[in-house]
């Protein structure tokens, strides 16, 4: 790497750093909040799609449950990351409840167990419709069993 690189790469980390150390906590508890929305966003862009097929609004695709569960799969894991900051002392917009961090590995299983139903979903989108389908209610169902315990309900 050419010392000029390595230079740029260098004054960039060191700037990203010194602007994170300068978040206040506020700031960090509002980034966090922030980003773990984000995800479920996504999660949901995802999930639509298929929602709507399981509503008969779109036709069914197979190809797209399967991709589509795929990705499901590889963002639900990250919850329990992007959940492990404990924002609940903090004014904050949003709607995860404040019991996440007092029952945090109840929530992780949610997280997993809702993973583990996105590749089950995944797996059976080869097997037609109806396997597809029934795959995705249990799917549905784990979300909604998160969303009952730690989100809060508008
Ligand atoms: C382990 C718990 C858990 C699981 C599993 C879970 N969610 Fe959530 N979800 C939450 C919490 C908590 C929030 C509120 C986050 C916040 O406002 O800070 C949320 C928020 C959302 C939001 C709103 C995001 C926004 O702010 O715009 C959507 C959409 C969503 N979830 C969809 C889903 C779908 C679809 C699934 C299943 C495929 C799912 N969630 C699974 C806990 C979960």
């Amino acid at each position: 790497m050419s010392k000029t690189i390595l230079a740029l790469l260098t004054a960039l980390l060191l700037t990203t750093s010194t602007a994170v150390l300068a978040a206040s906590a506020d700031e960090r508890a509002q980034t966090a909040a922030e980003t773990r929305q984000g995800l479920l966003k996504v999660v949901a862009r995802y999930f639509g799609p298929i929602f709507l097929m399981a509503r008969e609004q779109i036709p069914y695709d197979g190809d797209v449950v399967k991709a589509n569960a795929e990705k499901i799969a590889v963002l639900l894991p990250m919850i329990p990351d992007l959940f492990a900051a404990d924002t609940s002392a903090f004014d904050l917009e949003t709607e995860a409840l404040n019991n996440i961090w007092e029952d945090l590995d109840d929530f992780n299983a949610k997280a997993q167990t809702s993973a583990e139903k996105a590749s089950a979903l995944a797996a059976a989108a080869a097997n037609g419709q109806g396997a597809a389908m029934q795959a995705f209610g249990e799917l549905g169902g784990a979300c909604k069993a998160c969303h009952d315990n730690y989100r809060q309900q508008n």
